[in-house]
């Protein structure tokens, strides 16, 4: 009788394990490998259809992505899948349905590395290949403009280099997470070495919003309760914390690194993750490379400083921007600067109704970086690396190449 009881006892003891297991294999089918304070995006789309269906569009969320053909722009057709060296040659080769960098020389092959992960969206594409636990860049990139692959940045200009390490750092700003395994695993050839079934590709949900888990449960055993909770949203952060939830990525990449960015959750001080010159206000703008640097270069114009914008103004990252054009943008510029707030544009007179389309080529021109530009097959040049500058100012250069187009089609 009394075993019975027991037994009974024990199985209705279980039942909220049970409960916690079952509920835990339905939610996710592994657990996030950041820890259990995270959810992870796919949890997000229950209560957030509409943002989580557009967000996996964004240039954000595929900044790494892995490598195959459907999601590559690098074009593999025989007439272009070539770079040239002086006396080598890197191709781009189908194997068994895979996808290759190739080198050779004098004919022969000398090393051929796999394309597992894709980095870059909308200009560049750049490739990293595994080796055992270590990961490298591969030597051929792919620049959209010029529909082409080119010497990957900063890689030696005279032969195909397969050898350029890559560690945390790209992962920080261009997926969500990855662990590096302990350092006494690693070696002089590859100094750092990765858990692979760690890594979490793209930019998700809470690499901005933060960890989420807290979240996701409350709302799943409240339905009820319509207000966030868990969540720190962006109304309640100060503007520069509502900068540095941008500047973790938009802010370049010099300064030592304190801690890693990946732990980094809205209302945390990024001066506490990287020693970062950040004043918001005065920087020599001449002198922040266009590449990555957007956090710096807005906070040091007018437009910022006079006024109470952040990213967010022009921005909304939920959404696929390509489309985007610049008349859109113009009309953020123009909500601010108009003739009843007395802050117009003072070629407004000169340039008439084509003004309203595109305050960004003058006031915001596209600028080439200074640390990246890359080369092009058979000694080609270095081409540039355009990026839109941050610093919203007047820009005499910039000004008379849109006046000169405006008058060659006529429409001034
Ligand atoms: C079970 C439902 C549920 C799930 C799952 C859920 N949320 Fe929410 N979330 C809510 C509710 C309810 C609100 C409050 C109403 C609103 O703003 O939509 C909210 C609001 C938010 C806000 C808005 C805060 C603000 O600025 O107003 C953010 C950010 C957010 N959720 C992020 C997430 C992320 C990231 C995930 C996935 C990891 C997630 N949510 C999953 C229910 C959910
Ligand atoms: C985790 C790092 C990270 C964070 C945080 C981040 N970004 Fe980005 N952002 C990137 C990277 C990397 C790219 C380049 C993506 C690509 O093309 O592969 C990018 C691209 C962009 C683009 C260009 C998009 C396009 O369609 O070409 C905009 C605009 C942008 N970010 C704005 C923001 C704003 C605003 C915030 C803050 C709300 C923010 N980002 C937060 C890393 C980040
Ligand atoms: C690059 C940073 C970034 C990423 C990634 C991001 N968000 Fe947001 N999110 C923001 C910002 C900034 C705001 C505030 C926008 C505003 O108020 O102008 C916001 C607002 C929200 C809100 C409240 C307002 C709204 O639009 O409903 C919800 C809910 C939300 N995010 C959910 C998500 C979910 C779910 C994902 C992933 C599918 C996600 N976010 C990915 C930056 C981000
Ligand atoms: C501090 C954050 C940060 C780090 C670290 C970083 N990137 Fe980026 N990267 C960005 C941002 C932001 C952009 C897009 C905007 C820009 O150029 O300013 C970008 C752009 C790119 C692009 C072109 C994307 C496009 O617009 O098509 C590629 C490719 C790329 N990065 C690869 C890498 C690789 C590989 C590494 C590591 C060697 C790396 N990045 C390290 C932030 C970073
Ligand atoms: C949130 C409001 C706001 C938005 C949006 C805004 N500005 Fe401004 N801008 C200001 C304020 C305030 C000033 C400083 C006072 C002034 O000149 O009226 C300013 C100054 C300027 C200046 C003078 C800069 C200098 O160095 O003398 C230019 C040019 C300018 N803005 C262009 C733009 C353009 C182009 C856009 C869109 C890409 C834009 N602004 C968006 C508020 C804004
Ligand atoms: C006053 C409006 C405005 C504000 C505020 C603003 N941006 Fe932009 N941003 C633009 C415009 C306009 C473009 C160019 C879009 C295009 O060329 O299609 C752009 C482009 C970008 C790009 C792509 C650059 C390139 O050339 O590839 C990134 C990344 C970006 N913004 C990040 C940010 C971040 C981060 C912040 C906050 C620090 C921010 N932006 C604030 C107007 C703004
Ligand atoms: C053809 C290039 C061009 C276009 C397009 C253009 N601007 Fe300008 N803008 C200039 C130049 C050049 C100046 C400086 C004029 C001067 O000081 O005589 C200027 C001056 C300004 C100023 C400073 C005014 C002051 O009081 O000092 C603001 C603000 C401004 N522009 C905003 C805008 C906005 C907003 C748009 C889009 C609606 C725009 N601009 C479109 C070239 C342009």
């Amino acid at each position: 009788m009394k075993s019975k009881r027991n037994l009974f006892l024990a199985l209705v003891l279980a039942i909220p394990f049970v409960i916690i297991f079952f509920s835990q294999c339905l939610t996710s089918a592994k657990p996030d490998p950041r820890g259990e304070i995270f959810a992870g995006s796919a949890t997000c789309v229950k209560c957030h259809k509409d943002v989580y269906d557009n967000y996996i569009h964004t240039a954000h969320f595929t900044s790494t992505r892995p490598a195959d053909e459907n999601t590559m722009y690098g074009d593999f057709h025989t007439s272009s899948n070539t770079f040239y060296f002086k006396g080598s040659k890197v191709v781009m080769e189908k194997r068994n349905g895979d996808l290759y960098q190739v080198s050779y020389k004098n004919g022969k092959e000398v090393e051929a590395q796999k394309f597992d992960i894709t980095f870059g969206n909308t200009k560049a594409e750049s490739y990293l290949y595994w080796k055992g636990d270590g990961l490298f860049q591969l030597p051929m990139s792919y620049f959209k403009k010029f529909h082409s692959w080119t010497n990957s940045p900063g890689f030696d200009t005279t032969h195909a280099n397969f050898n350029r390490g890559i560690g945390r750092r790209c992962f920080e700003c261009h997926a969500s997470y990855i662990k590096p395994l302990p350092a006494a695993t690693a070696s002089l050839d590859q100094p750092v070495l990765f858990d692979k079934s760690s890594l979490i590709m793209g930019i998700d949900c809470e690499r901005c919003h933060g960890p989420a888990a807290d979240h996701v449960n409350f709302h799943t055993i409240y339905p009820e309760v319509k207000e966030a909770k868990y969540i720190k949203t962006y109304a309640s952060l100060t503007r520069s914390q509502k900068m540095d939830m941008c500047a973790t990525c938009h802010s370049g990449n010099a300064g030592h690194m304190l801690k890693s960015i990946f732990t980094f959750k809205p209302s945390d001080r990024l001066s506490d993750f990287k020693e970062i010159t950040f004043t918001h206000q005065v920087i020599d703008s001449a002198k922040m490379d266009v590449h990555g640097n957007q956090a710096q270069l807005l906070s040091s114009s007018k437009c910022f400083i006079y006024s109470k914008m952040d990213c967010a103004t022009c921005h909304n990252v939920h959404k696929s921007e390509k489309q985007l054009n610049l008349a859109i943008y113009s009309q953020k510029c123009i909500s601010c600067h108009n003739t009843t707030t007395h802050n117009e544009c003072k070629l407004t007179p000169q340039i008439g109704g084509m003004i309203k389309n595109n305050c960004v080529d003058c006031h915001m021109p596209a600028r080439s970086s200074h640390v990246i530009s890359v080369q092009t097959s058979g000694g080609g040049n270095a081409v540039p690396y355009l990026v839109r500058t941050h610093h919203i100012a007047i820009y005499k250069d910039a000004a008379q190449e849109v006046k000169n187009d405006l008058k060659k089609y006529n429409l001034q």
